[in-house]
């Protein structure tokens, strides 16, 4: 069986890059909205990725994506963890609220994580709320077909993304970080939850780790864009994980990555540069340090000499 794995790597696929088939979003002063986002499909390809921080959102926003995502994948990505299980609400407040900071143009979307949403509908209602009150969220996405939630959330005003096939908040359930979907059963019970989602109120969905057959097939089944990670070329637009894009993982990619720059490499060769340079004496120069006058430089020589002569 096709595993993804976790996480997230710096090794170098040999894939050409295809040129940009999307239409662009259009720039405005304000962010996109969760309704602009649903309005899309069929219109213009959609764009997610994942950001932590005020830099990472700053940047992606500025590239021009449509949703900036703070991802439950910070555990691993970011916090070097091994999984997304442990990941907590307070955290995932912490990195959006800073992610909100860098956002001008994309619509914000912070991950519930890992049992902020599963021990009831209203503790579901609360932390949603609070991702959006404390942490500057415009929508958050939910792992599973969750009908209940995703409704109740919803109608508190909280636009909702979903987000089925591979959960990894289900890691033990599922036993690994597995394809799923392959079985015609499975795929067509995974297209009945993704259409009870869009029932529910969800205005987009995040399909991980399926067929690419299946990905189509909700895709067409769905009038809510489908947003695919390892679920082919036919969904309505694709999120890819900051650290597995830009080649700062640690570890082998999943199959669906594609590396599109290596700057664990190229930020590793720029730090070695500055400790030899350090080293050697190369840096900094006069042109890097602050000056003054030749007089100031004896004045200060001589009062340090009298004071030590005291
Ligand atoms: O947490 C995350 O980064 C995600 C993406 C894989 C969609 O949920």
């Amino acid at each position: 069986m096709d595993k993804p794995k976790p996480s997230r790597a710096p090794q170098t696929r040999a894939k050409a890059m295809t040129p940009p088939r999307t239409v662009l979003a259009p720039r405005r002063d304000q962010p996109l909205t969760a309704p602009e986002v649903s309005a899309a499909k069929g219109k213009r390809r959609l764009v997610m990725i994942t950001a932590f921080d005020e830099p990472s959102a700053r940047v992606g926003d500025a590239a021009g994506v449509d949703m900036v995502l703070v991802g439950d994948s910070l555990a691993m990505a970011v916090l070097g963890r091994p999984d997304t299980l442990s990941v907590t609400l307070q955290e995932m407040i912490h990195h959006t609220r800073a992610a909100a900071l860098g956002v001008k143009h994309a619509l914000l979307v912070a991950d519930m994580p890992f049992g902020s949403f599963q021990v009831s509908v209203p503790e579901a209602v609360r932390n949603a709320c609070r991702l959006v009150a404390e942490g500057g969220a415009r929508a958050v996405k939910l792992e599973g077909p969750r009908t209940k939630e995703v409704a109740a959330i919803c109608a508190a005003g909280v636009p909702v993304v979903g987000h089925l096939g591979l959960t990894p908040q289900s890691l033990h359930r599922l036993g690994g970080y597995r394809v799923q979907g392959r079985q015609v059963e499975e795929a067509v019970m995974l297209v009945d939850q993704a259409r009870a989602l869009q029932q529910a109120g969800a205005f987009s969905l995040v399909l991980e780790a399926i067929p690419a057959p299946l990905g189509e097939a909700i895709t067409r089944a769905l009038d809510i864009p489908t947003i695919g990670i390892g679920a082919g070329p036919r969904c309505d637009g694709q999120v890819l994980v900051w650290a597995d894009l830009l080649g700062l993982a640690p570890s082998a990619p999943p199959r669906f990555v594609r590396r599109y720059a290596n700057l664990a490499q190229a930020a590793q060769a720029a730090i070695a540069a500055f400790a030899a340079d350090v080293r050697t004496q190369r840096y900094p120069t006069a042109d890097e340090s602050y000056p003054s006058s030749a007089e100031f430089a004896r004045a200060l020589e001589k009062r340090l000499k009298e004071r030590q002569a005291c």
